[in-house]
């Protein structure tokens, strides 16, 4: 069943088309977790004939129209991979770049995304930021760590096998402390220790600009994901895009590795 969903947004700022697809949304069955590979954005740029950063400053605006349409519809997680472990290996001048944008978000974002009720997570190895991304971030968290509404989980410095390694190494622990037995370790107590710890898994994984790997991703939360991909480059990804992959999600049928429901 559709459910007519747009009278939840200002009508000035809809255009005809993300009407249509709204009107396809079935809001009661919305992805409780999205996750996005914001990819492409140094060829957005380079296409341009202009400056990888600059495709990084217009990955920040497609950010942002994504995490206010979620907030909107009621999505109740968000995971953006916005730096990953092996993006270290970029010269530094844009990993500069990329650190200073996070502040820079973060500091024009923060009250707006307060006053949406946006709950701001990291996910990843923060003590390996630099320390001005660092105390941003954690003040982003310190300061929405009370709000209802959307978390924003921001993958920085993130690595799925670091993840999964580090929950390893904890679980390893707890056994060596005779905290528990090896016949207690499971996947719950697996995925209590990942930085994902009490959050549902992705329903829905977006991965713009054409290519079709996961880039150490959220592996193990991942397992059971409709994937949603798009040629189209992380800067011109818009809410249409999002609706469109919300609407192709809702038409799947997900089994979970059992048989098809009579
Ligand atoms: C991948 O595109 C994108 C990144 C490594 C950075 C993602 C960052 C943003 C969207 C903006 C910053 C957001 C925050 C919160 C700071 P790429 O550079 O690998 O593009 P390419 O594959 O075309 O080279």
């Amino acid at each position: 069943m559709f459910k007519r969903i747009t009278g939840l947004f200002s009508k000035e700022r809809i255009s005809e088309n993300e009407e249509t697809l709204l009107q396809a949304v079935d809001i009661s069955r919305l992805p409780n977790h999205i996750a996005i590979i914001m990819d492409g954005n140094g060829r957005w740029a380079q296409r341009r004939g202009m400056p990888r950063s600059f495709g990084h400053k217009a990955g920040v605006e497609a950010l942002r129209n994504v995490v206010k349409l979620c907030s909107e519809l009621g999505v109740k997680v968000l995971t953006c991979y916005a730096f990953s472990t092996e993006n270290w290996k970029r010269p530094q001048d844009e990993v500069s770049m990329l650190m200073d944008l996070l502040v820079e978000y973060l500091d024009k974002e923060l009250k707006e995304l307060h006053r949406n009720n946006v709950r701001i997570n990291a996910l990843g190895q923060l003590n390996e930021l630099p320390q001005a991304p660092k105390d941003a971030v954690l003040r982003a968290i310190e300061e929405t760590k009370d709000n209802s509404g959307l978390i924003l989980n921001i993958a920085l410095s993130y690595g799925g096998r670091t993840e999964i390694t580090m929950a390893v190494q904890k679980i390893a622990q707890m056994v060596k402390d005779g905290e528990i037995e090896v016949s207690e370790i499971n996947e719950k107590l697996i995925g209590n220790k990942l930085y994902t710890a009490g959050m549902p898994d992705p329903d829905l994984l977006v991965r713009p600009s054409g290519d079709y790997r996961i880039s150490n991703f959220l592996l193990w939360q991942l397992a059971y994901t409709e994937f949603w991909l798009s040629n189209v480059m992380w800067p011109d990804f818009k809410r249409e895009h999002l609706l469109k992959a919300i609407i192709d999600y809702q038409r799947r049928e997900r089994r979970f590795g059992g048989l098809k429901k009579k």
